[in-house]
């Protein structure tokens, strides 16, 4: 069932997404999964486990439904090597999780950026929070899948699950297929940098969800009205010339991948269009427009997209993963001497 490779992607679905999410994750799903779907597995989940790591608001089910429309919205073709599903609805990832957990080194864990990040400050941080990267290898490492397409962000837990992958085989028996490294998960995705798009407000850090200024990010159900106030509004620098160096100019690099990204365009030729303008307003102006575009085009299919459509394939594709996932768990529960 799965001698062909496997691509595989999640996204949380606790709100609405962020154009991070959707142009650090989901549209290079898309992308690969049209243009590889005849030679690989293309698995598409939504890691509702990993939503409750924080509080939700009792819409988890229909945002689950709204999150999986997106990528039907942005243009996915659907053959049958593209299979949809619930984390929580296979049940193999909470067992493997589990047992891997049995193999990951606190140590390892401790140094997780993400964990550091959402635990700064807080007198107590639940355990799913600390252990999130386990369940995220545990999703990975069942179906044996080679692509993860992901914004920079998840990197850190990629070659987290490498590691714990590398350790497993060589303790007990090879049979994790390790992720291909971050470095040539980029390469792979044609995207030219690894992606992560970055608050509009504060550019050194990540666009996310979270964040409580509205004008720190894209959302996908924002209007052309907002796009424009937010982008033209966007925080620059004061070198006075357009290059891309997220170092020194982050906020004008942001612009100039997010208009690569949603343009579908090599990032070297939107860099060579813009480098050594002076005006930066122009540059926002083209933006603003080009995301307005992209954004409108996108809200428009995704208003003829019906929740049974996601229903049906989702009931589909559970059958495929709870079949995948249970014998890949077979195995690890036989290397355990648990079978
Ligand atoms: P989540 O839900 O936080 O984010 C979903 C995806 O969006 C990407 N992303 C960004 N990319 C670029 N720029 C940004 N500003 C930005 N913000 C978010 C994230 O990198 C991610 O790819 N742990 C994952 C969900 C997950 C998963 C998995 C992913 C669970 N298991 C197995 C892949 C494979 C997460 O929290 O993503």
């Amino acid at each position: 069932m799965t001698e062909q490779p496997t691509i595989l992607t999640g996204i949380r679905a606790n709100s609405e997404l962020t154009l991070g999410n959707f142009l650090g994750a989901l549209i290079p799903m898309v992308r690969l999964a049209n243009t590889h779907s005849n030679n690989y597995h293309i698995n598409i989940f939504t890691p509702d486990l990993h939503s409750i790591i924080s509080d939700i608001d009792g819409e988890l089910q229909q945002n689950i439904i709204k999150s999986l429309k997106n990528y039907l919205a942005a243009g996915l073709n659907l053959t049958e090597n593209v299979h949809f599903y619930r984390q929580s609805h296979v049940p193999a990832h909470s067992e493997l999780c589990w047992i891997l957990n049995c193999v990951t080194s606190m140590g390892d864990l401790n140094r997780m950026t993400q964990y550091k990040d959402k635990s700064d400050g807080k007198d107590s941080v639940n355990v799913g929070i600390f252990d999130y990267p386990v369940l995220m290898a545990a999703d990975i490492l069942l179906y044996d899948a080679e692509y993860v397409p992901v914004g920079e962000d998840q990197f850190q837990h990629l070659e987290l699950t490498r590691r714990v992958a590398e350790k497993f085989n060589k303790q007990y028996v090879d049979i994790f297929t390790l992720p291909v490294e971050p470095k040539k998960q980029v390469e792979f995705m044609q995207v030219g940098e690894a992606i992560r798009i970055r608050d509009l407000q504060n550019p050194e850090k990540k666009m996310s969800k979270s964040t409580k200024s509205e004008n720190s990010k894209i959302m996908l159900t924002d209007t052309p009205e907002q796009v424009k106030k937010k982008i033209m509004s966007a925080t620059t620098d004061s070198v006075g010339k357009i290059s891309f160096d997220m170092f020194n100019q982050p906020g004008i690099s942001n612009l100039l991948q997010i208009d690569a990204l949603v343009n579908d365009m090599p990032l070297q030729d939107v860099i060579s269009t813009w480098s050594g303008e002076t005006h930066y307003g122009d540059l926002k102006q083209k933006v603003a427009e080009d995301v307005a575009a992209f954004l409108g085009e996108f809200q428009r299919k995704l208003a003829t997209i019906s929740d049974d459509e996601v229903l049906t394939l989702l009931q589909k594709g559970e059958i495929y993963a709870n079949e995948v996932a249970n014998a890949k768990l077979l195995e690890v529960q036989k290397a355990f001497h648990l079978r």
